[in-house]
C-alpha cells in the first residue's frame, strides 16, 4: 500500500474534524481526544478509493463521506472499551477514552460521534438530497441493528457461548462499515447501479478478511505496536478465527478473501481507476497494525 495515499485521506478527515469539532467544552474535549488520535483511517481510504470509480462527485462530497465513516468507526470504538463491552484500557496508542475521562463522559462521547457522523453527510453542500437519503439510510442500516450493533450482541453473546457463527459476527461488527464505506460514492445515482452492486460484494469480503486479521494481529503481536490491548481477547473468552481455526488458517482465509476481492475488481473495472483500491485490498491483510 503506498503509505502516502492512506496518509492524504487521513490528513483531509482529520483537518475536516478538526473543523467540525471546535474544542468547547468537555464533551468536545472528549470527541476530538478519540477522533483526532492516531489510526489507519482504512475506512476513509476505501470512499476515497471507490470514489476514484465516480467522475461526478466532488472532493469535497468524498471528504464528507469519509468523516462520516470515521466519526462512526470512533464512535463504535469507544463503546467497544468500556468496561461492560471489552474493557480495553488502551486504544490507537492511548488510554481509552473512558480512563482519559469517565464512563459516562465516553458513553455520551460516542453518541455524539454517532450524531454527527449523519448530520456530516446531511450537511454536505454538494450532494444530492438523493444521494444524501441514500447514503444516511445506507450507513444507518450498517450500523444499526441489523448491522454493526447486532454483530457486537452477537460477539458478546458468544463469550458465554449463546451465539456461535463466527463469521456472521465478524460480518456484522466489522463488516458492515467497510461494506458500506466502499459503496458510499455510487449511492443515489443511477448511472453508477452497476458499480454498486459489484462493490457491494468485494466489501463484504473484504470486510471479513479485515477482522479475521484484527484476530490475528492481537494473537500474534503487541500492545506498543497495536496500540491497543492485545490480552482481551482471550480474557473475555472471544470467539475469534484464531480460536475457531488457528492462526495459519484464519490467515490463509483472509488472504484468499482479499485475492478474491482483487480479482473481481480487475474483472469488473479499468485498472487506472482502481489502483487504490487494489493497493487497499492487500494492505488489509498484509497490515501490521
Ligand atoms: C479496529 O479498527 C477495530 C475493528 C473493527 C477491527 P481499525 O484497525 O481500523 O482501527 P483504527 O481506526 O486504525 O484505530
Ligand atoms: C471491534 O471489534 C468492532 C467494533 C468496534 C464494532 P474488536 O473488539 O474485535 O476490535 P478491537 O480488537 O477492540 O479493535
Ligand atoms: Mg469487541
Ligand atoms: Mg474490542
Amino acid at each position: 500500500m503506498s503509505v502516502s495515499f492512506l496518509s492524504e485521506c487521513k490528513e483531509k478527515v482529520l483537518n475536516r474534524i478538526d473543523i467540525l469539532i471546535p474544542d468547547k467544552n468537555k464533551i468536545t474535549a472528549s470527541m476530538r481526544y478519540s477522533a483526532l488520535a492516531d489510526s489507519k483511517c482504512v475506512r476513509a481510504g476505501l470512499i476515497f478509493a471507490s470514489g476514484n470509480l465516480n467522475k461526478e462527485i466532488s472532493d469535497s462530497s468524498l471528504i464528507d463521506m469519509a468523516t462520516s465513516i470515521e466519526l462512526m468507526h470512533t464512535y463504535s470504538l469507544i463503546h467497544d472499551d468500556l468496561p461492560s463491552m471489552d474493557n480495553d484500557n488502551i486504544r490507537r496508542g492511548q488510554a481509552s477514552n473512558h480512563i482519559k475521562f469517565n464512563e459516562a463522559t465516553a458513553i455520551l462521547t460516542g453518541d455524539a460521534l454517532q450524531a454527527l457522523a449523519y448530520e456530516t453527510i446531511a450537511s454536505s453542500p454538494d450532494l444530492t438530497h438523493e444521494q444524501k437519503i441514500e447514503s444516511i439510510k445506507a450507513l444507518s442500516s450498517a450500523c444499526g441493528h441489523k448491522g454493526m450493533i447486532l454483530g457486537q450482541q452477537y460477539d458478546l453473546d458468544a463469550e458465554n457461548n449463546e451465539y456461535n457463527d463466527i463469521q456472521k459476527i465478524h460480518e456484522l461488527k466489522t463488516g458492515k462499515l467497510i461494506q458500506v464505506a466502499i459503496t458510499l460514492p455510487h449511492l443515489g445515482n443511477d448511472k453508477q447501479n452497476n458499480k454498486q452492486e459489484i462493490l457491494h460484494d468485494i466489501g463484504k469480503d473484504l470486510g471479513l478478511a479485515f477482522q479475521i486479521m484484527d484476530d490475528v494481529l492481537e494473537a500474534s503481536s503487541n500492545s506498543t505496536i497495536l496500540g491497543k490491548s492485545n490480552k482481551s481477547d482471550i480474557a473475555n473468552h472471544k470467539l475469534t478465527y484464531v480460536s475457531e481455526f488457528g492462526k495459519e488458517a484464519a490467515i490463509e482465509q483472509a488472504h484468499a478473501l482479499s485475492n478474491n476481492c482483487i480479482s473481481k475488481l480487475n474483472n469488473s473495472f479499468v485498472l487506472e481507476e482502481i489502483k487504490d483500491l487494489l493497493s487497499l485490498a492487500k494492505f488489509m491483510v498484509e497490515r501490521k497494525n
